[in-house]
């Protein structure tokens, strides 16, 4: 069953088209623009000399074929490593068993290590308007660097002070208020996405961190709490939702209004959609 839908929701590559290939690489990503996914997502960390990269986990074990702390690696360290050949297939599959990828990548550089840089060349290069929800990962640690990193950048491909807030291609997101505060000071106009793994009693009725106007909840906030979704609706804040994979999941979120769907699988997120 597909849904003709009333409002048009975004439909986001979570860390590229995740389930066709590895995550965060330029062969996920390119998979995602040609399924006509409206927007990719990816996580940003910082490497020991002060590179954003795209990758989730603090450690590179299960995605590549190396071992230790990204912010322990240099660029270069980094790059000798293979993204596509690590544990992500078992780990989105739940099988530990020979990765059948969907995408069978050719070129070394369809599975290195990704910069951010190099992500946002693709989006520029896309032919079409792709937009980027970036995920600032362990924004503590590095107390602003990975938030000056990231504008800076932005700021080389004039994505950093867009004219409004609703025309931006750029959302910043993060589980920190701390991260998006420090993004919000630099770059007023930059929408900035507080993510939540549960609802912490003070927003329960539907604030936002000062400044923020999106939310984003992740699934089981909305199966557990649809109420919730809308009550965020009702005062006026836009609700992203993560990590929707399921058509079930894909119809709650189309019923309740949200207006992204943050997905592995968006090719078949769009044709649940009726696109
Ligand atoms: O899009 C938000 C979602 O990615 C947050 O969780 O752990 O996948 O980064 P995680
Ligand atoms: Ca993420």
């Amino acid at each position: 069953m597909t849904h003709a839908r009333q409002h048009h929701i975004q439909v986001v590559a979570h860390r590229g088209a995740s389930e066709a290939a590895p995550e965060h690489t330029l062969a996920a990503y390119r998979k995602a623009i040609e399924d006509g996914a409206d927007a990719l997502e990816c996580d940003v960390r910082l490497t020991a000399d002060g590179h954003l990269v795209c990758v989730h986990d603090r450690r590179v074990n299960r995605t590549s074929n190396g071992r230790g702390a990204v912010s322990a690696l240099e660029l270069a360290d980094l790059a000798a490593l293979d993204f596509g050949s690590g544990r992500t297939h078992a780990f989105w599959r739940g099988r530990d068993e020979e990765p059948d990828w969907e995408v069978r990548p050719e070129d070394p550089e369809d599975t290195s290590v990704l910069t951010l840089e190099r992500l946002l060349e693709l989006v520029a290069d896309a032919g079409r308007r792709v937009e980027l929800a970036i995920e600032t990962k362990h924004p503590t640690r590095w107390a602003g660097q990975v938030e000056e990193r990231l504008l800076t950048l932005l700021k080389r491909f004039g994505l950093d002070a867009p004219a409004s807030a609703e025309e931006s291609p750029v959302r910043v997101m993060s589980f920190s208020a701390r991260s998006l505060h420090r993004v919000r000071a630099a770059s007023p106009a930059l929408p900035t996405v507080y993510l939540m793994q549960f609802v912490s009693p003070r927003l329960r009725d539907g604030r936002l961190p000062a400044g923020v106007r999106i939310a984003g909840p992740s699934i089981r906030i909305v199966r557990n709490h649809p109420a919730y979704v809308e009550r965020l609706k009702r005062v006026g804040h836009h609700v992203h939702v993560w990590t929707v994979n399921d058509s079930e999941d894909v119809d709650l979120c189309a019923g309740l209004g949200v207006d992204a769907i943050i997905t592995n699988r968006p090719r078949a997120v769009l044709h649940r959609l009726g696109r």
